[in-house]
């Protein structure tokens, strides 16, 4: 990491020896920051897709490994139809301009949930970001759209049934393991911090099982005003936290 950057984030606070290497974000408050204005809400999801593009580069540039953007949950679909095509629009023009212009810079997307549920022009242009990056070697970005944690593990059920009815894995073999790998994105670790904007206390059905041991920030701050201060601020909260996994506490001295 370069000397301004780790000059610039021991002044906010923050350790660059010792950054979340995967941060998962509930990005709320969308709607809200609209209403405030007297604008329609899919304006407010348009600043918040400004917020994902800033917020990629800042937890880049601050050496976070994996980024997992709650983008568009199983439930959203209840929403007016306006609104959810409004959505689509974004993610799709999102996967055919700022994320490319992302992904050029070394960026990895990746899509968790069921992409088979999205209209064909958001999954085709996803898919097409998803292959053109596999190789690259930043940071990994996961947006998770037709998300839901209970459909995750669901369909983590199924896949292992369905191996154990093909006699190639027996049920003793199932452990919290085999689990973890059959959920959609294997290879990442579990979220060290989960950050929830606009200030709601809930998980929303968000990364339940790989959440187990995330350190929570919540803050009130909606997602469209979300500035690289209040990322730092988040980490700085973090390194804060003494993480004991149900142990005790590691000796001092020790991370
Ligand atoms: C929650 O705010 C936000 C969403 C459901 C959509 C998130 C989408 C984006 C940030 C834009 C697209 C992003 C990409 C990566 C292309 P809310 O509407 O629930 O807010 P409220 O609780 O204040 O109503």
């Amino acid at each position: 990491m370069p000397d301004n950057q780790r000059r610039k984030l021991t002044s906010a606070g923050v350790d660059p020896d010792r950054i979340p290497g995967h941060v998962a974000i509930i990005m709320d408050g969308n709607g809200r920051w609209a209403q405030q204005r007297g604008l329609p809400r899919l304006e407010g999801h348009r600043r918040g897709y400004r917020t994902v593009t800033r917020i990629v580069r800042v937890a880049s540039d601050a050496g976070v490994r994996a980024l997992t953007l709650y983008t568009f949950s199983a439930e959203n679909w209840r929403r007016p139809q306006d609104e959810v095509s409004g959505i689509m629009r974004l993610i799709a023009a999102a996967a055919h301009r700022e994320l490319r212009r992302l992904t050029d810079e070394g960026v990895q997307l990746r899509v968790s949930g069921r992409m088979e549920g999205l209209p064909d022009f958001v999954r085709e242009a996803l898919l097409a970001d998803i292959e053109r990056t596999k190789n690259n070697p930043g940071l990994v970005l996961t947006l998770a759209v037709n998300y839901g944690g209970r459909a995750e593990i669901a369909d983590a059920v199924q896949s292992i049934a369905r191996r154990v009815a093909d006699g190639e894995l027996s049920p003793e073999a199932i452990d919290e393991e085999l689990v973890s790998k059959s959920l959609y994105q294997p290879d990442l670790p579990d979220p060290d911090l989960l950050i929830r904007t606009a200030a709601e206390m809930r998980v929303s059905n968000f990364l339940l099982w790989q959440i187990a041991y995330s350190e929570i920030h919540v803050t009130p701050v909606l997602w469209p005003d979300f500035a690289e201060a209040d990322l730092l601020k988040a980490i700085a909260d973090y390194q804060s936290r003494v993480r004991k996994f149900g142990g005790v506490p590691a000796p001092s001295g020790q991370k």
